[in-house]
């Protein structure tokens, strides 16, 4: 096929698609307005937004949630909690094998937006650490290679960017020098974008050349792992267990090896870490079983009602929050990231204002919801995985995130969550420091994580120090 045949077959596909709609102008269009919409209209799988206007246009669908037999999900509780001590030891000695052994990568999904932090880059270019101003790729990039310096491997990282970053961050890790790790063990995967639709279920265009798409959600990192050809290259490193975590939570241990033990030794697909809710309707996702299925029942899923349900002590009934920490089993990854596989992760709704050009060329910015973006969530794939594990997290030690410009989850609640973890790592290594009632410390310093990638890492490596520094304003312990 020539050119001008191909470009009159994609049209015609739009068109026997009720989607003729998106070249309305491309007749006005220079030879580079033309390419860019051809090149963006060849991305889009018709069949896909035919299902999705069908199931959520103009269907049935309710966006309600069954919440017929819905039970809290059981999950392994901290030593400090109850749990057993003996248990987590084997799950660290089992984790870090798997380590040692090389089967396991870290994943971090950076693919948003970040339209709350209103920050204009990658989210991962932002400063987070509270003294260095240290970038939160920097972070990952320095525990990342931490963990592999104390096993003895190097740790492959894949990165989920999406068209709208991709560049940038590329280009970030190129100015930086990959943060001094080797570049060969990074791999930038790109997540695909859907095309969002106005109420009639039309594609909508945001400029005459541009056709109004976002990407599909962190829950189509599994499919872009698949489709780049990622998981064919764990496969091929060795690599059987996949470490995933957001990009915004510079806090998380990304190499965690009582994670990984657990998750080794139950052979679980998919393992979750829950933190106890700080509150009963505290907005976050609930891990519940039903049906003897584990999965995340969002906080707007659920009614205030039953997320403050107590049990007979007067504790949380559903207590376990979902903070998007995973391992993924690279084989799970392969299932239900396939296009062709039985286990497929449902699209949801969101009613959105999107800026799009109107019936006279001009583009209107709506003042009120004007149509719909699709997203996957990755959650959604715990019902589909055998052997689900969910462990319990201290969400000082995993979990702080900047999403806020202001705030709750902001730079600045992140960088107290960052100095209290370092006083506690201290303390831990029997060191005292003076802090205020909330345990911030007073003198503000830094533990570089190439320097200790954990509280347990961090008692081994100072105790090992020569000369121990003393701890004053600006340190940066490394
Ligand atoms: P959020 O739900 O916080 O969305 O993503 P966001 O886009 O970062 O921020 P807002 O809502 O626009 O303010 C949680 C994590 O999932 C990743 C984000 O990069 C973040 O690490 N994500 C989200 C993707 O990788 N792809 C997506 O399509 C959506």
């Amino acid at each position: 096929m020539n050119n001008s045949e191909s470009t009159a077959s994609l049209i015609q596909a739009f068109q026997g698609a009720g989607q003729g709609q998106v070249f309305r102008y491309f007749d006005e269009l220079d030879g580079d307005g033309q390419a860019q919409l051809l090149a963006q209209a060849a991305t889009i799988d018709l069949a896909e937004v035919d299902a999705l206007v069908a199931e959520h246009i103009n269907g049935e669908h309710s966006s309600s949630v069954d919440l017929d037999g819905l039970t809290p999900a059981p999950y392994t509780a901290l030593p400090a909690n109850g749990g057993d001590q003996a248990q987590w030891d084997a799950a660290v000695e089992a984790g870090s094998a798997a380590i040692t052994a090389g089967r396991v990568a870290a994943f971090t999904v950076a693919g948003g937006q970040g339209t709350r932090l209103g920050y204009d880059g990658p989210k991962g270019t932002y400063p987070v650490t509270p003294v260095s101003q240290k970038t939160l790729f920097q972070v990952f990039a320095e525990k990342i290679a931490r963990s592999g310096e104390r096993f003895g491997v190097t740790i492959p990282w894949f990165i989920l960017t999406s068209e709208i970053n991709n560049d940038a961050t590329v280009a970030a890790f190129k100015e930086s020098d990959f943060f001094g790790i080797n570049a060969d063990s990074v791999h930038f995967i790109m997540q695909g974008l859907v095309p969002a639709v106005d109420y009639s279920g039309k594609i909508l265009l945001a400029e005459k050349s541009k056709i109004a798409m976002t990407p599909d959600g962190h829950g189509g990192s599994l499919r872009a792992l698949v489709r780049s050809g990622a998981v064919a290259k764990m496969e091929e490193l060795g690599v059987d267990c996949v470490s995933y975590f957001q990009v915004d939570n510079p806090i998380i241990q990304c190499i965690d090896p009582a994670f990984i033990g657990f998750h080794v030794l139950g052979q679980s697909e998919l393992s979750s870490k829950m933190v106890p809710k700080a509150y009963a309707l505290e907005k976050v996702g609930h891990f519940c079983m039903q049906d003897d299925a584990a999965l995340v029942v969002e906080y707007s899923d659920m009614p205030d009602a039953m997320q403050e349900q107590t049990n007979a002590d007067g504790s949380i009934r559903f207590n376990g929050g979902s903070v998007a920490i995973h391992i993924f089993d690279r084989a799970f990854i392969a299932r239900a990231g396939s296009t062709t596989s039985d286990l497929q992760l449902p699209f949801h709704r969101a009613d959105k204002k999107i800026p799009y050009v109107g019936a006279d060329g001009v583009i209107v910015t709506p003042e009120a919801a004007n149509g719909v973006k699709f997203e996957m969530f990755v959650f959604d794939a715990l019902p589909l995985a055998k052997n689900p594990v969910i462990i319990e997290a201290a969400r000082e030690d995993d979990f702080s995130p900047v999403k806020n410009a202001e705030g709750v989850d902001s730079p600045k609640s992140c960088k107290r969550d960052q100095l209290r973890m370092f006083v506690r790592w201290l303390r831990a290594a029997g060191e005292e420091i003076e802090t205020d009632e909330s345990g911030v410390p007073s003198t503000w310093f830094e533990i570089c994580h190439l320097f200790a990638a954990d509280e347990a890492d961090f008692v081994a490596q100072w105790a090992a120090l020569a000369d121990r520094p003393a701890i004053v304003e600006g340190l940066i312990i490394e």
